[in-house]
């Protein structure tokens, strides 16, 4: 495969600066010599902290969300210069516990989108079905959307600062992971998506990440797909011993 695997641990609403930056520490310490690019998104108080210790390594810095403003007056929000001042290269947009946990919509989704690649960052749009999507036959038309939404307007010029991580809802954080058949076969058809929005050469290149209970007894089955170039993993991204087996799966 000509696609460079991306391996992301997204910390969540986890820890302090101590155990942050011995975490990160110890990322830097076991994937040095790692073939994979990598990234950690922690919480936004945590970003200083990691950026100091992931600084010159192998590992980007991410953040989990950002305003759709620049700036202003937006009371508890985070903005992208703010990001971009500590060090952070990438966002994650369009998780599925912003979306049903704090309401974000598509067209929210799509001007954070916007704005992050005006301001240079690369974008991790996540973007997958509820249970009851996938149980009433939903899961093509729910990831299309999200993803023909997500990036509307977004110039063909800035593609390769975007990935798609495909997380089904109902798999995260609950133990039970897609099968990588059925996993494979959204890839496939959110790549074809790409491909008609942008052509086959941007189809071709772009990375698209899986999520969802991603554990080291199932990464290698997984990354063995196709059309399956990464993995966006949150529970098993917070100790050194859980997450660096998926990091450093072997294909
Ligand atoms: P999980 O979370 O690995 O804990 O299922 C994945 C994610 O939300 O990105």
């Amino acid at each position: 495969m000509s696609r460079n695997y991306y391996m992301a641990g997204n910390w969540k609403m986890h820890m302090t600066r101590n155990d942050a930056a011995q975490l990160a520490q110890d990322l830097v310490n076991q994937l040095r010599d790692g073939t994979h690019k990598y990234l950690v998104a922690p919480s936004f108080t945590l970003l200083e902290t990691v950026s100091a210790v992931i600084e010159g390594s192998n590992i980007r810095l991410g953040a989990q969300n950002c305003a759709s403003e620049e700036q202003g007056a937006h009371t508890g929000e985070v903005s992208v210069l703010q990001l971009k001042d500590l060090g952070v290269q990438t966002i994650i947009l369009g998780h599925s516990e912003r979306r049903h946990v704090y309401k974000e919509d598509d067209a929210l989704i799509n001007k954070k989108v916007k704005l992050a690649l005006k301001h240079g960052f690369e974008v991790i749009l996540c973007i997958g079905e509820l249970l009851e999507e996938r149980e009433a036959g939903k899961v093509e038309e729910v990831c299309e959307r999200q993803t023909v939404k997500g990036l509307e307007g977004v110039d063909v010029s800035l593609l390769n600062n975007v990935v798609i991580a495909y997380e089904p809802v109902w798999a995260i954080g609950t133990g039970k992971t897609a099968t990588p058949q059925d996993a494979e076969a959204v890839h496939a058809f959110v790549r074809k998506v790409i491909a008609r929005l942008y052509g086959d050469d941007i189809a071709s290149k772009i990375i698209i990440q899986y999520g969802g209970s991603v554990k080291a007894d199932n990464a290698a089955q997984l990354m063995a797909m196709e059309n399956i170039d990464g993995a966006l993993v949150g529970g098993a991204s917070l100790k050194t011993d859980s997450f660096i087996p998926i990091a450093k799966f072997q294909a």
